[in-house]
C-alpha cells in the first residue's frame, strides 16, 4: 500500500447531509489546500500511467478539469473536456445518461479524439458509475480505446464498477460505507 495514500484520504472533507439529508459528502476541494497531498494525487497518477502510450487525457466537468490537465502534462497526453449540454462551441457528439430523476447529456468536441487513440478518462468521483458509463460510450462512439477510468474517490457501496463492463477502475481512495444512513 501506497504510504501517499493515508494523507490523500484524511486530506478530504467529509460534509453530512450535504446535498440532501443523509449524504455524505466527500469535497475534493480541501486535498487542493494540501500542497502535498494534492502533488502526491497526481504523481502517483503519472507513474501509474507514463509508458501506458495514452494519447488522451479526458476530463469530466466539473472537478475533472481539475485533476485531468496536470496529468496530461505529466505523461505527454493531450487533454479533452467532457461537458455538461451546451457549454461545447464547436461541432459535438453527446451521449445521454440516466439520473435519479430524468436524464442528462455529456458532450465532446467533434475531432477532439480519433479513432484508435489510447484514452485516459478521469473524474474526482464513482458513485453509481453512471457519469463514467456515459464518458465510455460518447468515447467509444468516436473510435476511441479505453485503457482505464481513474479517479480520487470510490464509494464502491454504490458498485459502479459493475456498469462499466471490462473497463477498469483506479481509484485511488475508497469511503466504503458511505451509503449506509448514518441518522
Ligand atoms: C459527481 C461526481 C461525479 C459523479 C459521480 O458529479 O463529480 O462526476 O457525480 O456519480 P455517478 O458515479 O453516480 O455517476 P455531479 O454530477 O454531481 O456534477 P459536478 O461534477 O458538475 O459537480
Ligand atoms: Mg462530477
Amino acid at each position: 500500500d501506497d504510504p501517499r495514500l493515508a494523507r490523500i484520504s484524511s486530506s478530504i472533507r467529509a460534509i453530512p447531509d450535504f446535498p440532501k439529508k443523509g449524504i455524505m459528502f466527500r469535497d475534493v476541494t480541501t486535498l487542493l489546500l494540501d500542497h502535498q497531498a494534492f502533488k502526491d494525487s497526481i504523481d502517483i497518477f503519472v507513474e501509474r500511467y507514463q509508458g501506458r502510450k495514452i494519447d488522451v487525457v479526458a476530463g469530466i466537468e466539473a472537478r475533472g478539469f481539475i485533476f485531468g490537465p496536470p496529468i496530461a502534462l505529466g505523461i505527454g497526453a493531450k487533454f479533452v473536456p467532457i461537458r455538461k449540454p451546451n457549454k461545447l462551441p464547436g461541432p459535438v457528439i453527446s451521449q445521454e445518461y440516466t439520473l435519479e430523476y430524468g436524464t442528462d447529456r455529456i458532450e465532446m468536441h467533434l475531432g477532439a479524439v480519433e479513432k484508435g487513440e489510447r484514452v485516459l478518462i478521469i473524474d474526482d468521483l464513482i458513485a453509481t458509475g453512471g457519469t463514467l458509463e456515459a464518458a465510455i460510450k460518447l468515447l467509444e462512439q468516436v473510435g476511441g480505446e479505453i485503457v482505464e477510468c481513474a479517479c480520487i474517490i470510490e464509494l464502491s457501496d454504490l458498485k459502479g464498477r459493475d456498469k462499466l463492463g471490462d473497463k477498469p477502475v483506479y481509484a485511488l481512495v475508497d469511503y466504503e460505507g458511505d451509503t449506509i444512513p448514518y441518522s
